[in-house]
């Protein structure tokens, strides 16, 4: 094995001990910082151009339901995307969903995942991520994309393991974190000062 796949099997496993030990993986270097930046950069023309919409949205009655519960504009990226960034994003996990399967039998056959932009105010109330109707969603992996958040812009993502106390993440650039969809209850605050980006993949089988 060269060097930077030791590395990449190393961070891997960090993910998957977290994991294991408190029912979530954090990783602040898991892309290099020029990708982070080319992400940011596809997210910030996907907003200025009009193609960030809110999520799932039939009609205005579900809108206004929906908008109760999250305020995030979301935009999908698309499968085997030629995007030079979204390609290194894309093959990563891919890489990772390679790992998991051999290394914990895990089955998981595809990838979702899509940029999220709130506002300043915008929030996501307690859910976990996994529908009732449709149990495909394994695994959540949630990358953000902010430049120099500090903690005083809040925006922080709440996690409820079930067995340790409430964790406060901040959405930091480059930081990546890793959960079971099915199991945790997560929250993300809103930041009274900036906009706060995201990628969110789900891992599905
Ligand atoms: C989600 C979600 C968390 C975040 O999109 O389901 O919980 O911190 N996102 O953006
Ligand atoms: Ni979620």
């Amino acid at each position: 094995m060269g060097d930077e796949e030791i590395k990449e099997h190393n961070q891997f496993e960090k993910l998957i001990q977290e994991l294991i030990d408190n029912e979530c993986g954090i990783s602040d270097d898991f892309f290099l910082p020029e990708t982070i930046a080319g992400l940011r950069d596809n997210m910030t023309q996907l907003h200025k151009a009009g193609k960030m919409d809110y999520a799932g949205i039939g009609n205005k009655q579900d809108f206004q339901k929906n908008s109760l519960i999250r305020g995030d504009k979301i935009n999908w990226i698309v499968y085997q995307s030629q995007n030079p960034y979204e390609e290194v994003y894309q093959k990563k996990v891919g890489r990772f969903i390679d790992y998991l399967n051999k290394t914990c039998f895990t089955s998981i056959k595809s990838a979702e995942s899509h940029y999220a932009h709130y506002e300043v105010g915008g929030f996501y109330k307690k859910h976990i991520d996994q529908f009732k109707s449709e149990k495909g969603r394994k695994f959540s992996i949630v990358l953000y994309l902010n430049e120099n958040w500090k903690q005083e812009d809040g925006g922080m993502l709440s996690i409820y393991p079930q067995k340790s106390e409430q964790k406060d993440i901040l959405p930091l650039g480059g930081r990546l974190v890793f959960f079971r969809s099915d199991e945790m209850e997560h929250e993300v605050h809103p930041s009274s000062t900036r906009q706060r980006c995201s990628i969110a993949c789900w891992l599905k089988n």
